[in-house]
């Protein structure tokens, strides 16, 4: 099993997905919230995860030394709206996966997230948007795409209506299947290292 540590600022639907799914290949061993009140927090305590805020002042020194005492191998991310800089993402190259609530490269980078993504689908009139999971580089939602699902757009949507549809529909479906699929890779390479 590879441990993960899952990061968080929000609700943390997508970790409960995580949490929910039957893998064979990862164990959520550590949950990190930048922000003290995020209800993910609360879920990860329920199933019995350690949960740790981390504060503003030396997140990135005090995340890593959080990570090193859990042996994590793979970072993701899940609704956790603070940027990690390029040494970060650099030391964990390919080992950091993202979702993203709609099909790469519409609607995403600097300033896509939440809402704001579902409004400018709506805006634009598509009639498909979606869900990606995606390696993170130091590129705003740039890195190599893992998975995709397809989610339609009624005509009567609001933004809260379709981000609840693309949550249900795509990203808590890919979600748990990509990490996964990284984790079992992880596996596989870590074995034909020890070999
Ligand atoms: C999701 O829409 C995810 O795609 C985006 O942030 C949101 C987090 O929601 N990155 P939750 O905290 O998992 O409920």
């Amino acid at each position: 099993m590879v441990k993960v540590a899952v990061l968080v600022s929000g609700g943390g639907t997508n970790l409960q997905a995580l949490l929910d799914y039957d893998s064979k290949n990862y164990e959520i061993a550590l949950v990190v919230s930048n922000r003290k009140d995020a209800y993910a927090l609360q879920r990860a305590t329920l199933n019995n995860i350690k949960a740790v805020h981390i504060a503003k002042e030396n997140f990135e020194k005090n995340l890593i030394d959080c990570l090193k005492e859990y042996n994590i191998e793979v970072v993701v991310l899940a609704g956790f709206l603070k940027i990690l800089s390029l040494s970060f993402i650099e030391h964990f190259e390919n080992r950091i996966i993202n979702i993203h609530p709609s099909l790469i490269p519409s609607f995403c980078g600097k300033g896509y997230y939440g809402l704001k993504v579902h409004e400018e689908a709506l805006k634009r009139g598509v009639k498909l948007t979606g869900a990606t999971v995606h390696l993170v580089n130091e590129i705003p939602d740039g890195g190599r795409i893992l998975m995709q699902k397809a989610v339609e757009v009624h005509d009567d949507d609001t933004p809260e209506v379709l981000q609840k549809r693309v949550m249900k529909e795509a990203e808590w479906v890919i979600f748990p299947q990509a990490v996964d699929m990284l984790c079992k890779e992880v596996e596989n390479e870590n074995s034909r290292l020890f070999k």
